[in-house]
């Protein structure tokens, strides 16, 4: 993998509305070809960081009030969530959002048109997500508001890898899906990073997953960085097992670490 900056977020600070201050200080580096995971709780900031990041707080009325962020040397500032598109930054976003009323193959299509392919790309692209998804292929002639939530969080991820990023941002991607069906979305997120180099930033509120499933992991709390590593290193830490990962004897208190 290439050397030189990929994606740099700065000691950025974000306010909503201009009074509610949701993320401060917080630096991040994804590494190309990297699984990077954003742990933290309910409201510690990771949805607002991926937004800063993919250029969609301006819905919200959030902003950047602090620092930098960089895509591959570039400052984005000035762009705009298409612009990122385009560049290979995409964002799933919680929730698993689809068009309800589209089929699966609909859906998969929409991600697409950002590219205008022509009828032979997007068989293509198709061909090349239904073999990441198989059950996507199966379900394609299926309106997406009548498929299971495990295939809306595919069709969901299915969509924005039609933009063929090269980094993507993913909010949440477990969220209320049995355990089984995360260990399937997580061995297919795997597979398109090792074989085809796509780039990962992953906001979690699993622990376990956020380390198991990431090469570097950053904990998120009340809107601030409180510590970072390589996540398999943070696995065998005593203070992340008993804080984090519930396996030791305080897990009833719910104190972070200082
Ligand atoms: N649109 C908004 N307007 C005002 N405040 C917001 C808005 N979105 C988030 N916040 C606040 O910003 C802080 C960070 O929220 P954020 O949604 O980024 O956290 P999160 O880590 O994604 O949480 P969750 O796990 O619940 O999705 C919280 O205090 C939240 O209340
Ligand atoms: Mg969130």
């Amino acid at each position: 993998m290439g050397g030189g900056s990929f994606l740099d977020v700065c000691g950025i600070e974000v306010h909503y509305g201009q009074a509610i201050l949701a993320v401060q200080n917080v630096t991040i580096e994804v590494k190309q070809g990297s699984v990077v995971s954003l742990f933290g709780a309910n409201g510690a900031g990771k949805t607002t960081t991926l937004k800063a990041i993919s250029k969609l707080l301006g819905q919200e009325r959030g902003e950047v009030t602090k620092g930098e962020i960089t895509w591959r040397g570039e400052a984005i500032d000035r762009l705009s969530a298409s612009d990122l598109v385009a560049r290979g930054i995409v964002q799933v976003m919680e929730g698993r959002r689809v068009f309800q009323q589209l089929t699966v193959e609909e859906n998969l299509m929409a991600g697409a048109f950002v590219r205008r392919p022509n009828g032979a790309q997007m068989a293509a692209s198709l061909e090349q997500i239904y073999e990441w998804f198989p059950r996507l292929k199966d379900r394609r002639k299926s309106r997406a508001g009548l498929t299971s939530g495990g295939e809306q969080q595919m069709l969901a991820i299915g969509r924005a890898l039609m933009t063929k990023p090269i980094l993507v941002l993913l909010d949440e991607p477990s969220m209320g899906l049995a355990p089984i069906i995360v260990q399937e979305i997580f061995a297919i997120i795997k597979v398109m990073n090792r074989e085809n180099g796509v780039s990962f930033l992953i906001a979690e509120q699993n622990a376990n997953l956020a380390m198991k499933c990431a090469d570097y992991c950053y904990i998120l709390e009340t809107g601030t960085v409180v510590m970072c590593g390589e996540a398999a290193e943070l696995l065998t830490r005593d203070d992340i097992k008993e804080f984090y990962l519930g396996s030791n004897k305080s897990e009833a208190s719910g104190v972070g670490p200082h």
